[in-house]
């Protein structure tokens, strides 16, 4: 049989020059200077930031990392502009959006979705250039980017037509509906730089709020096609475009009191400290997906085969840059030999490889500090008395970073306690199922956990304290966000509200009800005002 193991040879020629990349996937520089604000594409002359790819290209002086281009650094100035006309464009909830029927609001989103699938391949491009993210699971960002949208319309039209009637209850009778909540501030990760922004903005959108729109550290350009779909799709100011440092043009938004909901997909540390920033906390709804590091906990009754295929799904798809992550995996010791065995010989089976190529699994990391981070861990768990288990575990060059098995890990070692977020697969060996248990009593973090048994009886005894501890446990699977119609959430300081196509319009919404004492001549004025149509909120229409 073919030996598919990554040598240290490949690693080291992984990156090429220019010429060597297929003509299909090479792509010119794009100068970003225009930003979304108040449904102009304003011209910006300021200073700009260079985008530059995790990729290398080979040169005459050595390997540099590839410009893909240049996008605005603005200003805490323009953020105040942005913030402007996004709560000029709400005005009190009279705006022109936030007052429109939802069947109008439905159609300007489906004009979005339509004038989104034109870029579809030049954003493909884009996400495998800014963050290294393989042709298949950029292809999948994007596709199912536009099928939560399309299922977002689908969730509004059930909720409308739930809505769409009259209730009685004690003499009085009332028209419930869900309305928007005033302007949002969504800022989303750089890992799925285009599907976990929008599953925050759209939704917060199609129900009638306006949008500040902070683009992620990597990925920005991607969203770059997608501006001119947004001005031509919404009312001037529904969408807003900001740009630069967090810390810099974050702050006033939050300071200005004018933002009613943070809609944000990062750090605790960071989302706690925006929240503080509001002067009125009450006033502010946060929809946040925070820190993780979800366990996966492989019994001696697992079939082993099972366990170690979705263990490196789990920790190693897009290299284990996934909140959703299978970041520290506990063995039975009674298996624990024969699955670590198998975990690294399957590891070091990975192709490594660039975004483009054929089956490649590993691909360069966008962070640039990240390879040392994970140096440090790896150096750190080694003088506590583990190993790296497999071939080229750890085998770097530049940006790139070869996945390892660091085993045993105890909870000395920064790997025990830190979300890694890149490829490194720390394995635990323990004796009792309390170890586990305790390690998810003491986490900080609530979102996941992935059981590997096929005891009925043992798998039930897990069941039952890990649903109390996180907030999905997956059996005989890795951990995952998806499919985007279950709920998605987390205990402790792994998320604040829930995300699923569903939840997120009750997310960005409040119940408001009109209602009257149930006398005639208010059922009249009611039935008057429903015939002829004269209120988008006081109505029975019926959104087919
Ligand atoms: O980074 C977190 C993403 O929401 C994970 O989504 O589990 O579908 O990869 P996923």
């Amino acid at each position: 049989m073919e030996n598919t193991n990554a040598s240290s040879d490949i690693i080291d020629n992984i990156f090429t020059d220019e010429s060597q990349i297929p003509e299909q996937f090479r792509i010119p520089e794009i100068h970003q200077r225009e930003y979304l604000l108040n449904g102009e594409l304003v011209q910006w002359d300021g200073d700009v930031t260079e985008v530059l790819s995790p990729v290398y290209i080979k040169t005459a002086d050595g390997l540099k990392r590839k410009l893909v281009g240049t996008i605005p650094h603005t200003t805490p100035k323009e953020s105040m502009e942005a913030l402007d006309a996004a709560v000029a464009a709400y005005n009190n909830g009279q705006g022109v959006w936030p007052t429109m029927s939802v069947d109008d609001r439905i159609k300007c989103m489906q004009k979005f979705v339509y004038l989104m699938i034109q870029q579809r391949d030049l954003v493909i491009k884009l996400l495998m250039w800014e963050i290294g993210k393989t042709l298949g699971d950029s292809t999948k960002e994007f596709d199912r980017t536009v099928e939560y949208i399309n299922a977002t319309i689908d969730a509004l039209k059930d909720l409308d037509r739930e809505s769409s009637r009259f209730q009685e209850a004690e003499g009085t009778i009332a028209q419930i509906r869900r309305a928007p909540l005033g302007v949002v501030l969504s800022m989303g990760p750089f890992n799925y730089p285009l599907n976990e922004i929008f599953t925050t903005l759209i939704p917060a959108l199609i129900m009638g709020n306006t949008i500040l729109f902070k683009l992620p550290k990597h990925g920005v350009l991607a969203h770059y096609p997608l501006l001119q779909a947004f001005k031509e799709a919404f009312p001037a100011g529904t969408v807003n475009t900001l740009y630069g440092k967090g810390s810099e043009i974050i702050s006033p938004l939050m300071e200005s009191g004018k933002v009613n909901v943070l809609a944000f997909i990062g750090t605790s540390k960071v989302a706690n400290g925006l929240k503080k920033l509001h002067p009125k906390v009450n006033r502010l709804r946060a929809i946040l997906s925070l820190d993780a590091k979800n366990a996966a906990i492989v019994t001696k009754n697992a079939d082993l085969d099972v366990a170690v295929s979705e263990c490196i799904l789990g920790s190693l798809s897009f290299n284990g840059q996934r909140c959703t992550a299978l970041k520290l995996i506990f063995v039975q010791k009674d298996v624990a030999d024969e699955f670590v065995k198998k975990l690294a010989a399957a590891v070091a089976a990975l192709k490594p490889g660039l975004p483009w190529d054929k089956d490649v699994k590993i691909t360069p990391v966008p962070e640039a500090d990240k390879p040392a981070y994970l140096k440090a861990c790896l150096d750190d768990a080694i003088a506590n008395g583990a190993k790296i288990i497999n071939e080229n575990g750890g085998y770097a060059n530049n940006s790139f970073v070869f996945p390892s098995v660091v085993y045993p890990v105890n909870d000395k070692m920064t790997l025990y306690h830190e979300e890694q977020f890149g490829p490194i697969v720390p394995v635990v060996p323990f004796d009792t199922i309390e170890e586990p248990i305790d390690y998810q009593i003491n986490a900080s973090h609530g979102m996941q956990v992935s059981i590997f048994s096929n005891d009925p009886m043992e798998v039930a005894n897990l069941i039952d304290p890990f649903v109390n501890l996180v907030s999905r446990v997956n059996i005989n699977c890795q951990s995952q966000r998806g499919p985007d119609v279950f709920p998605f959430t987390g205990r402790k300081d792994s998320a604040e509200g829930t995300l699923s196509v569903f939840d997120a319009l009750r997310s960005f919404s409040i119940r408001s009800l009109v209602a009257t004492k149930a006398t005639d001549a208010n059922k009249q004025l009611f039935n008057t005002i429903v015939r002829d149509h004269d209120s988008n909120f006081l109505s029975t229409d019926y959104i087919f």
